[in-house]
């Protein structure tokens, strides 16, 4: 007789990213038997903390904390090699198995050090011409899609073949350096890019132009321990689902960066939205039986763009310096203070939408603690109108006024509660009004970084 198939569940960020991602995914594999990241690249963060020790994530899926547990890059993931084996060896000192779990997918396009220069350029350009910089984290994620959206990316594949990835490396070395001439990149000081501290391109980049040798020379090198763990990814997850195995698929980054739902311009550069779940690994979309929306329990961003319901998080004694410093409000990647500001659940109603979200998992609650009162922002007035979902695209988004209702705060401690009847009673309202205005259920809650601080009201797994 076949196994049942297996039954698989998306998370998705809700917001800006940083919403607590990584630590629901880590808590959920202890049902799963593989977990599948299927876009972005080294710019996603994930901090997981399992019995009081910290792991920070970036491009492996984070169900690697789980032995027995497989984990998957997908075709949708623009990987770096180097970064990658980086974070293997960081796993490796602390006697995580990685080299045999992990399969990634021959399909991705190659970051290089030119992608990160060409990323940097542009905005060290844009900070210099006064224009609004992105904020990007400097991984060079933007260029990267740019190659494959315009079929000149080395795929992981490449690697396979040094003449073919040889050829087509110095194809591509010409177009960047005449980008890089047009930014004037030989007047960037690479070391001075202060979140660049640990990607030094000046080995890559000289005098504004890029080494050919030196760029070749280490992704040959890469490719050696990269290659054994390189594989048809597609076809693996569909044996999975076939053998019985329930998958995570794991998105980085949230859906208000989402290339096409997000503050554009100031997004990243891949679909984050669930949808993308299906196209970036290389399974049907009938395999995903469930979405889950990550949500912060009120708001981060990081980086340049709007963000309607920002408040002042950088004076001492204001709501948004305790949402920053008792939340610990600083980005895993490039150790930038994240920006704070209420709940919107108004743009959270966006989100449910465009992922078709299934049940949310509100992350961060006891950061809540000992506020007084609690703002929710249910809609804005744009242009004298009022609206009750987020508009699409920056500039719309830039002139929305939040409109806010107010609702009563608590003063007991939710750091590590695990049953939602043990809340305060006005942190079980606040979360209910969360459910009403946005119209997706709440099936979990996390009430702490531990990865057993959770809640659990459904499961995800059995919805
Ligand atoms: P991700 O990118 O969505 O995986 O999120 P990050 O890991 O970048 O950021 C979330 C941060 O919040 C991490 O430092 C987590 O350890 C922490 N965190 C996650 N859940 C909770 C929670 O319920 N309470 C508190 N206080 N911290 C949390
Ligand atoms: P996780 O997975 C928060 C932001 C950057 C910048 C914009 C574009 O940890 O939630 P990019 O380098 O992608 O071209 O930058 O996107 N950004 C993130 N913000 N969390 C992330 O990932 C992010 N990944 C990218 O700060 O505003
Ligand atoms: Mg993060």
């Amino acid at each position: 007789m076949s196994a049942i198939p297996g039954r698989h569940v998306v998370v998705v960020g809700t917001q800006w990213g940083d919403e607590g991602k990584g630590k629901l995914v880590d808590w959920l594999t202890e049902t799963a038997t593989g977990v599948v990241r299927f876009q972005g690249g080294h710019n996603a963060g994930h901090t997981l903390v399992i019995n009081g020790v910290k792991t920070a994530l970036h491009l492996i899926p984070s169900g690697i904390m789980r032995d027995g547990v497989r984990c998957y890059i997908g075709n949708g993931v623009v990987l770096s090699a180097g970064k990658l084996l980086e974070e293997i060896t960081g796993l490796e000192k602390a006697r995580v198995e990685v080299r045999s779990r992990l399969r990634v997918s021959e399909g991705c396009p190659l970051i290089l050090p030119f992608h990160a220069a060409l990323d940097v350029a542009r905005e060290v350009a844009k900070e210099k011409s006064g224009a609004a910089k992105i904020g990007t984290t400097g991984r060079g994620i933007g260029p990267a899609y740019e190659d494959k959206v315009a079929r000149r990316a080395l795929r992981v594949q490449d690697l396979k073949h040094p003449d073919r990835f040889e050829r087509k490396l110095r194809e591509l070395i010409a177009y960047y350096n005449a980008q890089l001439a047009m930014l004037h990149a030989d007047q960037v000081d690479w070391s001075q890019v202060a979140w660049l501290k640990d990607q030094p391109l000046s080995a890559f980049v000289r005098g504004g132009s890029v080494d050919f040798e030196a760029v070749r020379q280490q992704a040959l090198d890469h490719a050696k321990a990269l290659l054994p763990m390189v594989a048809d990814v597609s076809r693996e997850l569909n044996e999975a689902h076939k053998a019985g195995g329930n998958l995570l698929f794991e998105g980085a980054q949230g859906t208000l960066l989402d290339i096409d739902h997000g503050t554009y311009p100031f997004v990243t550069s891949s679909n984050c939205v669930a949808g993308n779940a299906a196209a970036g690994s290389g399974v049907g979309p009938q395999l995903l039986s469930y979405v889950l929306g990550i949500t912060k329990a009120y708001c981060t961003r990081v980086g340049g763009g709007p963000f309607p319901t920002e408040l002042d998080w950088e004076t001492p004694g204001t709501v948004g310096y305790h949402l920053s410093t008792v939340g610990a409000e600083r980005g895993t990647t490039t150790g930038r203070a994240r920006r704070c500001g209420w709940f919107d659940a108004a743009l959270l109603k966006r989100s449910a939408q465009v992922n078709g979200l299934s049940g949310l998992c509100i992350t961060k609650l006891d950061v809540l603690d000992g506020l007084k009162e609690l703002q929710l922002c249910v809609g804005y007035l744009l242009d004298g109108e009022r609206i009750d979902l987020l508009p699409l695209g920056a500039d719309d988004i830039e002139r929305c006024q939040p409109i806010y209702e107010t609702l009563p705060g608590w003063s007991d401690s939710t750091v590590g509660v695990t049953r939602f009847d043990r809340l305060p009673q006005a942190a079980q309202s606040y979360l209910h009004r969360i459910e009403e205005v946005a119209g997706v259920p709440i099936h979990l809650v996390s009430t702490s970084p531990d990865r057993d601080h959770t809640i659990l009201i459904q499961d995800p797994f059995q919805a």
